[in-house]
């Protein structure tokens, strides 16, 4: 069902005291919709959205395209984003992608069977000087090693 529950409305509300005009809460209440959708955000919520807001769905479209935090397909529990921008690039951010394929059977877009992890391949997630770097939902986890990396993923399927 498309729409906020009465409860999370409260949350909508806080939102937009905060804001002169209801669209400059956009980022805001994309981001409270994906909470209540599971991490991603379902046919029609462009639309609520829009009208919740006072604005186009157009231009909540293009606000979701845009930033690559924003979800159009089901995630994992986990989605971890990982930079291979140059920066990232230059401090192994590559190796540790190629890690995390090969311990979670993953590539890039695609989501674990049991719905655990998702991966993605992400440009820069602005902590260029923390590399490398994954980004798990909103959560970074920087200056990685490989080890804390597996360590990181035992305990995910542990909590499962
Ligand atoms: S280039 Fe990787 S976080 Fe900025």
């Amino acid at each position: 069902m498309v729409g906020f529950s009465n409860s999370v409305i409260k949350e909508v509300d806080e939102l937009f005291s905060r804001y002169p005009v209801k669209v400059h809460a956009l980022l805001p209440l994309l981001h409270l919709a994906q909470r209540v959708n599971d991490g991603w955000l379902p046919s029609g919520w462009d639309a609520y959205v829009a009208d919740l807001c006072d604005t186009t769905v157009n231009h909540v479209r293009g606000v979701i395209t845009f930033y690559n935090m924003f979800h159009t397909k089901p995630v994992g529990r986990h989605h971890i984003m990982v930079c291979t921008c140059l920066p990232c690039g230059l401090c192994d951010g590559d190796k540790l992608l190629t890690h995390l394929e090969e311990r979670l059977g993953l590539h890039p877009g695609q989501t674990s069977a049991d719905g655990l992890f998702s991966l993605e391949e992400a440009q820069c997630l602005a902590a260029c000087d923390k590399a490398p770097l994954m980004m798990v939902n909103d959560k970074l986890h920087e200056n990685l090693t490989l080890e804390q990396v597996d360590n990181w993923i035992e305990q995910a399927r542990k909590k499962k």
